[in-house]
């Protein structure tokens, strides 16, 4: 029998509509397919948010957000809401929602597809076979620290950010990093600048103290400086890495390019189970590219992230694992096949972001 299902869906801005409607003719597919009902809520975040009540996020859109089983988010930002003056910004939607929802572990999964370890800009020989999870702690450090903020001195201007971790914060995440090895190949890195940050020591320590009760697991400490260079010169031996909230932002955009494209990636916002019984895990997932104003309102973006955002959600939030793999078969056949936007085309003409997305929904379930 099937199941259903409550998805808030929040598009946002740039390209992020134009990934959403793949997201939900995906969504489409697999209701019809595996004979689900998927109701959805469409709420406004970032800078759709700002044009309409002047924030980024309300309190009731997040409120709504956290009612669903699961969320799926396009993309925040762009140059008309870049205004460095400006109090309000279309990141703080985000950040406040996964503030908001409680959302500390961010998951990043990069992996090669064999058919693609031609398209990035990394030889084919290093990233062949690449299989690394990223687990971003989402909700701490610099993003949330206080002060932050910006005055002026008399030599100048000045601006101050604050770096803090809790313990408990290292821990928690630390937890789910283990865990997720344990299901993989029972490796963590964690990733740190222990040699000059305080917050890294502590980091170091609490990591190591988890590990004890993960004795079947190898960790190893990789100074981020390190890791920025590991991740290109030999990312094959890495299968979980750990990290604080901006180490793990930019490690990740260096990460895509392993998989050929930042438009491949997809992620998992995470916290907490529920506490009411219910096995779901509430999550927020989102493609890691951004808005790409650039390209926005083109047809040219590339769907696989938010499509596969869609396969983790339904993996993770609803529990529905055979669903969720036909759709990665239904993407790793689509661009076998040669059906692929201009990030990754090689010689085949690149097809528009519809396109794609399209042939992914027909293939859901053809693959036997
Ligand atoms: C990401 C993005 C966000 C972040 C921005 C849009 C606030 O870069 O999800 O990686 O830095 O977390
Ligand atoms: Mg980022």
């Amino acid at each position: 029998m099937g199941s259903s299902a409550k998805i808030a869906l929040l598009p946002g801005d740039g390209v992020g509509p134009e990934v959403m409607v793949e997201a939900r003719r995906t969504l489409d597919a697999v209701g019809e397919w595996f004979g689900h009902s998927f109701t959805t809520v469409e709420l406004l975040i970032g800078g759709a948010a700002i044009d309409a009540h002047g924030v980024a996020l309300r309190t009731e859109d997040a409120a709504g957000a956290g009612t669903a089983d699961a969320a799926l988010l396009g993309a925040v930002g762009g140059p008309k809401w870049d205004n460095p003056a400006s109090d309000v910004r279309p990141e703080q939607g985000l950040l406040a929602l996964r503030k908001a929802l409680g959302l500390y572990a961010n998951l990043r999964p990069v992996a090669v597809l064999p058919s693609l370890a031609d398209a990035s800009p990394i030889k084919p020989e290093i990233v062949r076979g690449v299989d690394i999870l990223v687990v971003r702690e989402l909700t701490g450090g610099l993003y949330f620290g206080r002060p932050t903020r910006q005055w002026r001195e008399r030599r100048g201007r000045a601006a101050v950010d604050t770096l803090l971790y809790r313990e408990h914060e290292i821990a928690r995440v630390a937890r789910l990093a283990f865990e997720f090895a344990r299901g993989r190949r029972r490796k963590v890195a964690s990733v740190d600048k222990a040699n000059v940050l305080s917050t890294s020591r502590l980091w170091r320590s609490v990591v190591g103290e988890v590990s004890r009760d993960y004795p079947d697991v190898e960790l190893e400490h990789v100074l981020v400086d390190a890791m920025a260079m590991h991740l290109v010169r030999g990312p094959g031996r890495f299968d979980v890495v750990v990290t604080e909230n901006m180490f793990g932002d930019i490690l990740t955009d260096e990460a895509s390019t392993l998989a050929g494209s930042i438009g491949l990636l997809p992620s998992a916002s995470v916290g907490a189970p529920r506490t009411d019984g219910s096995a779901r895990r509430f999550g927020l997932y989102e493609p890691i590219h951004g808005s790409a104003p650039d390209i926005a309102g083109q047809g040219r973006a590339n769907p696989v992230g938010m499509i596969l955002s869609v396969a983790l959600m339904l993996r993770t939030s609803l529990g529905l694992e055979d669903e969720a793999r036909a759709v990665e078969a239904a993407v790793e056949d689509a661009i076998e096949a040669g059906v692929r936007t201009a990030d990754i085309a090689e010689s085949s003409p690149a097809r528009s972001t519809s396109e794609v997305g399209k042939t992914v929904a027909e293939r859901i379930g053809t693959r036997t």
